[in-house]
């Protein structure tokens, strides 16, 4: 095992060598029994385990994050995904989320966790993690993830519900953008942080929080780069994420997987579109489209790959831009930058920095208080 925890504010280290029976659960690298009250704790397959150097990770000690997710009272559920239900919960009389999965998802409980808590991961757009627990009954296992809890939920379910103003739309975008550059960003140092892909945005992955500003959401199947050796931190299978958002060079699967950078500009290409779905939605001159996803005139509900591959590679379509969008600076930007989201070659496309100074530059010129 090995443990890194703070001592009089100096970060220390401790490695020894523990049973297989103190492993939680038996015989898998995920938490030790003993790793209550370390920030960090990694437990190998192998017997020894000296070579580890761990960093402290952002986030609450472990038997902390456990003390909160055992006091929780579930109050409905507030959403379906792939891995199971999400509920609202109260907490010293506020609400949180959690997200429960079953054992059998138990690789991916594991691997969102571990993402939400790399070091210096916390950003105003980026969902704030509270706890992950695993909870046995006896009978089967309960897998949390416990994260702050934004009442308007989805980016989907609030353009479904509501249009915006061209100030709406600047703060969702802008923030999208702020959440999505902070995720991308490597941060050099010991208390560095790698660049993470998010690999799956769409609108039902953005929350939207009370201010109207996005969090990112959904981090499961996001991958993090390690510059110093030009990996990447788990083998990236071929086609993850969702096929209406898939990028071109992941549809037919051109994408270079050896080399990070790859997956940055497929997000920025699913981040174009969630862009398409927040302007369509956009109250100008008295005229705003109804909510649609992208390409919905395009391909059916639930797409297989090969009808996105035909629209997006073989005809290279996008979402329709509307000639009058150029008559409204806002919209006019915002196509803009829509379309150079979207190029066929990924290396051309914006990056989120970019993104994040034109509609900070947008912002400002429309006289908008962020
Ligand atoms: N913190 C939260 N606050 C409010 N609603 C949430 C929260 N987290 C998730 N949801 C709702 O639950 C849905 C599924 O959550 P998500 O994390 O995307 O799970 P999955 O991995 O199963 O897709 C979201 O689309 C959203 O509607
Ligand atoms: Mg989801």
């Amino acid at each position: 095992m090995a443990s890194t925890f703070f001592n009089n504010g100096q970060e220390q280290h401790i490695r020894v060598c523990i049973t297989r029976d103190s492993l939680v659960p038996p015989g898998q690298p995920f938490y030790c029994l003993s790793a209550e009250g370390y920030l960090n704790t990694h437990c190998c397959y192998t017997d020894y385990c000296n070579s580890m150097d761990l960093k402290i990770p952002s986030g609450l000690p472990l038997f902390v994050q456990r003390t909160v997710a055992r006091t929780i009272v579930l109050q409905e559920i507030i959403g379906k995904g792939r891995f199971g239900e999400v509920w609202r919960g109260r907490w010293r009389g506020g609400d949180v989320a959690v997200k429960i999965f079953s054992s059998r998802e138990e690789r991916s409980w594991f691997r969102e966790a571990e993402i939400y808590q790399t070091i210096m991961l916390r950003h105003e757009n980026i969902l704030g993690f509270i706890a992950a627990d695993n909870k046995d009954n006896g009978t089967w296992t309960q897998l949390w993830l416990v994260s702050d809890y934004h009442e308007y939920g989805s980016l989907f379910d609030y353009l479904n519900r509501y249009s915006v103003t061209t100030e709406g739309m600047i703060k969702l975008t802008l923030s999208a953008a702020n959440g999505l550059a902070h995720l991308h960003m490597e941060i050099l140092g010991t208390q560095g942080k790698p660049g993470i892909a998010h690999r799956d945005l769409k609108s039902k992955n953005i929350l939207v929080k009370k201010n109207c500003t996005c969090a990112i959401a959904d981090l499961g199947l996001a991958v993090r780069h390690d510059s110093a050796t030009d990996t990447i931190d788990i083998a990236p299978n071929q086609r993850v994420g969702t096929k209406r958002y898939m990028a071109p060079e992941v549809l037919d699967e051109t994408i270079n997987m050896k080399h990070f950078e790859s997956f940055k500009c497929a997000d920025i290409y699913a981040l174009g579109l969630v862009y398409w779905e927040i302007a369509r939605r956009c109250n100008t001159g008295g005229v705003h489209e109804e909510y649609q996803l992208p390409y919905y005139d395009l391909v059916p509900s639930d797409p297989a790959i090969d009808e996105m591959r035909k629209v997006v590679c073989d005809q290279n379509q996008r979402p329709n831009i509307p000639n009058w969008w150029q008559s409204y600076e806002a919209l006019r930007v915002m196509g803009k930058i829509m379309r150079e989201c979207w190029y066929a070659n990924g290396a051309a496309r914006l990056t989120a920095l970019r993104i994040k100074k034109t509609l900070s530059q947008l912002s400002i010129d429309e006289d908008i208080k962020i």
